[in-house]
């Protein structure tokens, strides 16, 4: 079995415009401009699919290729990137008829993708390509309403996607659920189907997750997604405040999560060290962190809720320009070090032993033990073990708490090893 028929977004994948669910006018407004596009009428250039993410844009390109008949040129927005790429595209839209003598249609997708201020060219590229194509180009994107997409949205014939409703969603699940053997209870699928917001992919994908191989589907499988979620959003979160390369982005990153920012906090300051790896990076990072934490602080003592959106700026766009080299995919560990720690102590309670050993050694206060010299430490304890076995000798610290600072078994137990 290939993995194609692995993924019930591609086995469950809908092979004409009837199958697929929601969205009817704009899928109607969609053929009939391809249509005429195709009669060669005077239509606009270039058809743009906008809307929230998983409810058809793509796939509407795609099955629309195999109604009319068409081959489909299909590329991601990125590709524009580099000119080789950009000229064979080019040369293929201008290209008559494909070798097996069939229309072409040429999607490119996810257009809003493209990064502007380090891509102009890409832009202009697409632009071009629109004006050149002698087949019909359709483009897609979440949010085409950026001004520096004006020029080629004023090229396009605009189609709205939305959110697909809940009762269309169950009803989808259900037909799968039936083509599984699965007897799924309605509850359950009500809920991936209103948990999805509208997003049939990301229900398709829940409902996999939880029901594969599964005979019977009852409220109680599907619980867990919610706990996912949560850690999965973190994930996110982390990498969209990290990745970003303006102050905007980072910021819009810690404005999508659901969790409570002093858990952010705790997962972007455990996650630290994982990304950055320069010195100048960590100390910038963390004096970012450690002073949105002041500013937490301020808010607890003080109620004064007006200083919220300094703290918040300073845990997102002050940590993401600490980043000096180039964004590098690292994986996240914070849930599994809690999970660890929960099998010990609880996680506040390892910090609270730690904060004190350093509050009574240096003689400061247990606040700026975790502002001023848990980061530090959390370094150390990473980095160079010689010095932290030294280090947690001196503060009399535990295994718990050195697995604390270190943030995994592995790295804990070159420290023990040296105790
Ligand atoms: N309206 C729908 N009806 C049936 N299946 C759907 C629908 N929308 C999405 N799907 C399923 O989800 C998959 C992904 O959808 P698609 O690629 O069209 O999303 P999209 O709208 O392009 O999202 P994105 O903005 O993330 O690119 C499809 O291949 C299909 O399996
Ligand atoms: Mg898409």
């Amino acid at each position: 079995m290939n993995t194609s028929s692995i993924l019930w977004v591609n086995k469950y994948k809908p092979k004409s415009f009837e199958e697929i669910i929601g969205n009817y006018k704009a899928i109607s407004e969609f053929r009939s401009w391809l249509e005429n596009k195709l009669k060669g009428k005077a239509v606009k250039h270039a058809a743009l699919l906008w809307g929230p993410p998983g409810v058809g844009k793509t796939l509407t390109v795609e099955v629309a290729a195999s109604t009319y008949n068409l081959e489909l040129i299909q590329m991601n927005a990125s590709d524009f990137r580099t000119r080789y790429r950009v000229e064979r595209i080019l040369g293929r839209a201008s290209e008559t008829y494909s070798l097996l003598g069939r229309g072409r249609i040429i999607l490119v997708d996810e257009v809003d993708g493209i990064n502007m201020a380090e891509d102009r060219g890409g832009l202009n590229a697409i632009i071009k390509l629109v004006d050149l194509s002698i087949h019909p180009v359709v483009l897609t994107a979440n949010d085409p309403w950026n001004p520096n997409f004006r020029e080629l949205r004023e090229r396009c014939k605009l189609i709205k996607y939305s959110r697909v409703n809940v009762r269309s969603i169950v009803s989808f699940l259900r037909k799968i659920c039936l083509a599984e053997g699965i007897a799924a209870d309605p509850s359950a699928l009500k809920f991936i189907a209103d948990r999805s917001g509208g997003d049939v992919r990301s229900a398709i994908n829940d409902l996999q997750s939880v029901a594969f191989g599964k005979r019977r589907l009852t409220l109680e499988d599907v619980n867990w997604i919610a706990f996912r979620d949560r850690q999965l959003d973190a994930f996110e979160v982390l990498r969209g405040i990290f990745s970003s390369s303006n102050c905007r982005a980072a910021k819009a990153a810690l404005s999508r999560s659901t969790l409570d920012y002093n858990m952010l906090l705790q997962w972007i300051h455990e996650n630290l060290p994982l990304q950055y790896t320069l010195i100048e990076e960590l100390i910038g990072g963390y004096e970012a962190l450690s002073r949105a934490d002041i500013y937490f602080g301020r808010i607890r003592s003080s109620q004064d809720w007006s200083l919220l959106s300094y703290a918040l700026d300073l845990m997102s766009a002050g940590v993401a320009m600490a980043r000096r080299r180039k964004f590098r995919f690292v994986k996240y560990n914070f849930p599994e070090r809690i999970r660890l720690l929960s099998q010990t102590r609880t996680f506040r309670s390892v910090k609270n032993h730690v904060l004190s050993a350093i509050a009574k050694k240096c003689h400061v206060s247990k606040r700026i033990a975790g502002v001023e010299y848990l980061p530090f430490l959390k370094v150390i304890f990473e980095l160079d073990p010689e010095t932290a076995s030294g280090i947690a000798k001196w503060l009399d610290l535990d295994s718990a708490s050195i697995i604390f600072l270190t943030g995994s078994y592995d790295k804990a137990e070159r420290i023990l090893l040296r105790m």
